[in-house]
């Protein structure tokens, strides 16, 4: 599940819900669950590693019983999740990450969980395939073994030890999980979604069950296991949404406020850190177009202005609730130059950055006309896809939203 604080609270609460029922319940994350993305820029760190500690946290309070990893929770670098992952009560699973000098893994490869009269086999494991762009100069440290191999292997030690059922945790390329469930994988259940983070409906190879966790942890994927009459296994599957008024436990949305309270101090602290510790190289870079505002514009490119300031573009940051607009990760797509010199940084009021200006698709401007020309015609249109992701604007279509963007054309 991808970087889920928010909707952890309800979470929590229908969890206990399903045990006040009587059933017996496994609660597991399919990884990439610290960090929403795969490299943290500096002015982000205070704030998203504050984030990060506060999900361990809130999975400890929730019990959780085990998660995957994925790329996104390297996006601090190795010693930083493991010294998040220090404060862990649950155990973190991944059969093919290994240390290059010793070879041992470096998280526990499987584990055997007893709940409800069945033993739980669950493995991780990460895609050599997808680059772990945090690693940096640990990169050296460690080595991703091929994925057949270590599941198949990890998966023959857990029936070895009695389990019923064994489950992947982990966000692998669909591809190789048909791989996986066609040629001996000996894995009943795929959980972690599809890498991409599209909400995906799950689907059956073979006798397997691939049941992604879905869109930035908008929905619970619930998967009841029970025993047939025959003694033979039955998977069955649903999306629970989390809608805004389910109810929250109180222990975990405790967790949750505190890390809401603290970030309002990391928006502006942070952001001034960042420039003072780059003085020197803002300072060397004077001559460096800042951005000016689509006030500075105007005068010259009125038609574009003007359809521009009728746009939800130009709304994009008024759009925000309050709350939002103290996260750095809401409001990197609602303004302009957000960690980019002379961007938006949440402190500096004069000029104007918020909403998504023009100087977000042509570049800074402050030197044009003068002395420099700006982005324009295929390198304007080429930055949408930054801020329209799939998860974030699953309608996108570039000349669809060329056409209602509509900038250009028109004489200045
Ligand atoms: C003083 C008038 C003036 C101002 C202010 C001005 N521009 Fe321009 N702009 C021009 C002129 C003249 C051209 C055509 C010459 C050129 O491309 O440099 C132009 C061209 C452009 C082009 C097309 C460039 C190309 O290569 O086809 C874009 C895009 C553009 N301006 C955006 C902006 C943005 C964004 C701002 C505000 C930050 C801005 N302009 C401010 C006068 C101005
Ligand atoms: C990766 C970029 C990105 C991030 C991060 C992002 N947004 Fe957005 N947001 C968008 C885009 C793009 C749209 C417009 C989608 C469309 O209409 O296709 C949008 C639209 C919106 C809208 C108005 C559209 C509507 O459906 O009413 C709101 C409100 C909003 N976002 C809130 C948030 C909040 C709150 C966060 C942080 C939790 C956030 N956004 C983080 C890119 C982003
Ligand atoms: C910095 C992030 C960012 C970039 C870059 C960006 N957008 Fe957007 N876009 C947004 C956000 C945020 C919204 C929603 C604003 C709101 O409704 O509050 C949006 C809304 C839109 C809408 C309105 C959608 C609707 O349903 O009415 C269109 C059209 C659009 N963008 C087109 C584009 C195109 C085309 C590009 C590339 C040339 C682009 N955007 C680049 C953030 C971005
Ligand atoms: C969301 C991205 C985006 C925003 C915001 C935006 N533009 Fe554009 N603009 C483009 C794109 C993309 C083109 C090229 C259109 C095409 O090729 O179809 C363009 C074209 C232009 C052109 C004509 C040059 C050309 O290449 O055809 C000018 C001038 C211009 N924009 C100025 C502005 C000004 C001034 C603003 C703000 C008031 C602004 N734009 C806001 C994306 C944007």
């Amino acid at each position: 599940m991808k970087n889920p604080l928010g909707g952890l609270a309800k979470k929590s609460y229908l969890v206990r819900e399903l045990q006040r029922k009587g059933q017996a319940v496994v609660l597991l994350d399919g990884g990439n669950l610290l960090f929403g993305k795969t490299l943290l820029k500096d002015l982000e760190r205070p704030q998203l590693t504050l984030k990060a500690s506060k999900i361990v946290e809130a999975y400890n309070a929730m019990g959780l019983d085990a998660a995957g990893v994925g790329p996104m929770d390297f996006a601090d670098g190795l010693e930083s999740l493991l010294r998040l992952l220090k404060d862990a009560q649950f155990p973190v699973v991944c059969s093919n990450l290994v240390w290059k000098d010793t070879g041992s893994p470096v998280f526990r490869p499987q584990i055997l969980v007893q709940r409800g009269g069945l033993s739980i086999g669950l493995v991780g494991a990460l895609d050599p395939a997808v680059k772990i762009e945090g690693l940096g100069r640990d990169a050296a440290k460690v080595r991703v073994q091929p994925i057949y191999q270590s599941v198949r292997k990890a998966a023959r030690l857990l029936r070895g030890e009695g389990a019923d059922v064994v489950v992947l945790l982990s966000a692998i390329d669909p591809k190789k999980i048909r791989v996986l469930a066609t040629n001996g994988g000996d894995v009943d259940l795929f959980l972690g979604g599809d890498p991409k983070d599209k909400l995906m409906i799950p689907y059956r190879v073979k006798n397997a069950l691939v049941a992604g966790s879905s869109q930035l942890g908008k929905y619970v994927g619930h998967v009841e296991l029970s025993r047939g009459a025959d003694g033979s296994l039955d998977l069955k599957h649903a999306f629970v949404p989390m809608k805004l008024n389910r109810p929250e436990e109180p222990k975990v949305k405790r967790i949750v406020d505190s890390y809401y309270r603290a970030v309002a101090k990391f928006r502006t602290e942070g952001s001034r850190m960042y420039v003072k510790e780059n003085e020197e190289a803002v300072n060397l870079a004077h001559d460096k177009p800042v951005y000016a505002s689509a006030e500075e514009c105007k005068a010259c490119h009125r038609a574009q202005y003007d359809r521009w300031r009728a746009s939800r573009h130009a709304r994009a940051y008024a759009a925000l609730p309050d709350a939002a607009r103290r996260q750095m990760e809401c409001v990197e797509c609602h303004v302009t130059g957000f960690g980019k010199w002379g961007g938006f940084d949440g402190v500096t009021k004069a000029p104007d950055l918020t909403g998504v200006q023009c100087e977000e698709c042509h570049g800074p401007g402050s030197s044009h006309p003068a002395t420099a020309s700006v982005r324009a015609g295929e390198a304007a249109r080429s930055v949408c896809r930054k801020c329209h992701t799939r998860s974030r604007s699953p309608d996108f279509n570039a000349r669809e939203y060329l056409s209602r963007l509509g900038c250009g054309g028109a004489a200045r």
